[in-house]
């Protein structure tokens, strides 16, 4: 019994080792991830890392710490914002809009401080200031500017942002600022799918970001991929030991702080001016909005002699790009029916170049957003382009109105199947319900055979709509039924194209399951839920046979989504098709690792092997799943549970411990061989 005692305490120590370790590589690689660019190690190793501390921390809760990297998806829902006094102030900026007023601060500051001036010249990216304070190196609290004197408390939200170290390479304590964004890709990506499901789109990136940090629920703020760029510190960097903003940029970049590397030091206010008309050229190419430039007084002994006003530091100014906006007339407003019968508003322009690039058509969201903007048909308009892509109609030029202008309104009916339309509770759009509508049919059939769905190749857009016209396919069941004859007889359809159209037909029938749950296209089933699902239920008719309770009891699967699948496989139409597709000889179970696999006999079979020490030939997260897939278990940790210990080059404690406890140990080679052999 003592011995025991003394093993469970031995493994007690030796988990926290192994907690500690875990976080420090895990930050280690995900600071080499997200905010150097340079990833250590394959996404694959970064992850089984991942899963390993998580799963440590499932069995022993107490060993989660408030800065695990684990911390960063956030679980808990904040029940409303504390409040942050700052403790300096989080100050504004007082604006320059053309060369002569940089000119002119540029001759105040230099009467207040001498020739000897020297500026740094920064990105004003787009976003919202955010302040966060570590404590002895630890992440403890993270907040908005609020009003400047206070702020809320958004430290979950905010440790969900992966350029946000929760631990920093020094034992500092220190304050600093930078700016809360969300990239253009990543913004637009959201838009996408806020205007598919009927949510009111974000106006552009830094409401998007903004909107993401004040949700309640970290989870929200988790999954919409911020990122952060560090600018400067409370109070100044002379405070650490620097002399000048550059070097604290420098040294907070070696704490492990993301900051912008584009800044650059000017020695003169031209040098400045030439800075703010390249990046005014160039903002377009960036992969985050910037809505400016800042400048600052670069050494903190000038800063502090030229002083503060009330609001702002007399040591900055930022520079505002002016927005670039056109005018041109808005001909028309069509409509169209997406895939789940939300009917999208587009504005016709008259073609238009902004931002780049010609501009004919821009999506207009819903119904309430042309009321609430009075856009009406033959205005002239203004537009830009949303975080410098996307193209938006910001408004009519109501003065230009000759009153020929005609007022829009959303039709009652779909516009392509004529079904009256409806309006989903809590959603700002309107759908066609009408599940035989063509036009969801035809998008449904378009993402049916999308890639990261059934992945056909030679079924694009163009054919999918030849096929639906020529009345060959009505469901995706029709397509496994299309003929050689019948496809040579459409249009622009040679006997190469229809060759390989049917053969990708034929091999999309060998797909995993999750392909075709995605496929499906079943309300609130992305391509991750559909993967959840698959592994989870492994056949189809399992997932189907499975009730509301059951599929809650699936930790990524909320309400919504559950709800979703039950009336989804609940419509008879729905029965018939998924019949009608096992009859053509789809695959309708999960191909990945599956228990049922999992052979009964080899080397593996029922043992718990623990891999140590650096292996050579074999990268080791495929040797852990190779080991997995003949029927082992992987653990991390040594103990008396453990049948096999791999030991790879410079093993360490876990081999001394496995010849201690006398546990069978191979080396790299030999584990090779047994691969091999299962062959
Ligand atoms: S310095 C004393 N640097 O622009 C003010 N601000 O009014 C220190 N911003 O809301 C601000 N990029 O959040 C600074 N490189 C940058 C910035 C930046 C964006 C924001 C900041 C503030 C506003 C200035």
């Amino acid at each position: 019994m003592t011995d025991k005692g003394w093993d469970l305490k031995l493994d007690r120590i030796e988990l926290e080792k192994k907690v500690q370790q875990l976080h420090q590589t895990l930050n280690q690689y995900g600071h080499a991830y997200y905010v150097l660019d340079k990833p250590d190690v394959p996404d694959s190793v970064y992850d089984s890392m991942m899963q390993e501390l998580l799963a440590i921390e499932a069995q022993y809760p107490d060993l989660i710490l408030p800065d695990s990297p684990t911390q960063r998806v956030g679980g808990e829902v904040l029940s409303g914002f504390g409040k942050v006094v700052h403790d300096y102030p989080m100050l504004s900026l007082s604006n320059a809009f053309n060369n002569e007023d940089l000119r002119e601060f540029d001759r105040r500051a230099r009467e207040a401080v001498g020739e000897q001036l020297s500026y740094i010249c920064e990105l004003k990216i787009d976003g919202l200031a955010i302040s966060l304070r570590y404590k002895e190196g630890k992440f403890v609290q993270g907040s908005t500017r609020g009003d400047g004197k206070v702020g809320e408390d958004i430290t979950s939200n905010l440790k969900t942002i992966r350029t946000i170290p929760l631990v920093l390479k020094e034992n500092t304590t220190i304050e600093v600022r930078g700016e809360a964004y969300m990239p253009k890709k990543s913004f637009l990506a959201l838009n996408l799918g806020r205007d598919e499901s009927g949510e009111e789109p974000f106006a552009n990136p830094r409401n998007a970001a903004a909107g993401s940090l004040r949700q309640l629920d970290p989870k929200i703020a988790a999954s919409r991929n911020l990122a952060i760029f560090i600018y400067g510190v409370g109070g100044d960097g002379s405070l650490y030991g620097q002399d000048s903003h550059s070097d604290s940029l420098d040294h907070l970049r070696t704490l492990g702080f993301e900051t912008n590397e584009e800044r650059q030091r000017c020695a003169t206010i031209e040098e400045v001016i030439d800075y703010v008309t390249t990046w005014t050229e160039k903002r377009s190419s960036l992969a985050y909005e910037i809505d400016g430039i800042v400048i600052k007084v670069d050494r903190y002994e000038d800063q502090e002699q030229l002083g503060y006003t009330a609001k702002s530091p007399k040591w900055a100014i930022a520079y505002k790009f002016p927005a670039e906006e056109v005018m041109t007339t808005l001909v028309d407003i069509e409509l169209s029916v997406g895939r789940t019968g939300v009917v999208t508003p587009t504005a016709i322009l008259e073609p238009v170049r902004v931002a780049g690039s010609t501009v004919g058509r821009a999506s207009l969201h819903n119904e309430d957003l042309i009321k609430e903007k009075d856009i009406r048909i033959g205005d002239t308009v203004t537009i830009r382009k949303a975080g410098d892509i996307i193209p938006e109609v910001i408004g009519p030029v109501v003065e230009q109105r000759i009153g020929i202008e005609v007022p829009f309104s959303m039709p009652t009916n779909c516009p392509v199947c004529d079904s009256e339309l409806i309006r989903i509770e809590g959603e700002v759009a309107l759908r066609c319900v009408n599940p035989q509508c063509p036009a969801q049919m035809k998008e449904a059939l378009i993402h049916f055979v999308s890639r990261n769905a059934m992945n056909i190749e030679g079924l694009g857009e163009r054919v999918v709509d030849q096929l639906y016209t020529a009345g060959l396919v009505h469901d995706v069941a029709d397509l496994y039924t299309l003929t050689e004859e019948q496809l040579l007889a459409l249009e622009r359809m040679g006997k190469k194209s229809v060759a390989n159209l049917l053969n990708g037909i034929e091999l999309s029938k060998e797909n995993s399951l999750e392909k075709l749950l995605f496929g499906l296209g079943i309300r609130h089933v992305g391509e991750k839920a559909a993967s959840i699902l698959a592994e989870e239920f492994e056949t189809l008719s399992a997932l189907m046979d499975a009730n509301l309770e059951r599929l809650l009891t699936i930790h990524e699967i909320g309400e919504k989504v559950a709800d979703s699948i039950i009336t989804y496989f609940s419509n008879e139409d729905v029965v018939n098709v998924l019949t009608k597709l096992e009859s053509y000889g789809l695959n309708l179970s999960y191909k990945g690792l599956r228990r049922q696999d999992t052979p009964t006999n080899g080397p593996f079979v029922g043992k718990t092997v623990v891999l140590t020490g650096k292996l050579t030939v074999l990268n080791r997260n495929d040797a852990k799943s190779e080991i997995e897939a003949l029927g082992g278990k992987v653990s991390g940790s040594v103990s008396k549970k453990t049948d096999l210990v791999i030991a790879g080059e410079e093993a360490g404690s876990k081999l001394a411990k496995a010849e201690e406890l006398g546990i069978e140990i191979w080396d790299e080679e030999m584990l090779i061989n047994a691969l091999k052999e299962k062959e």
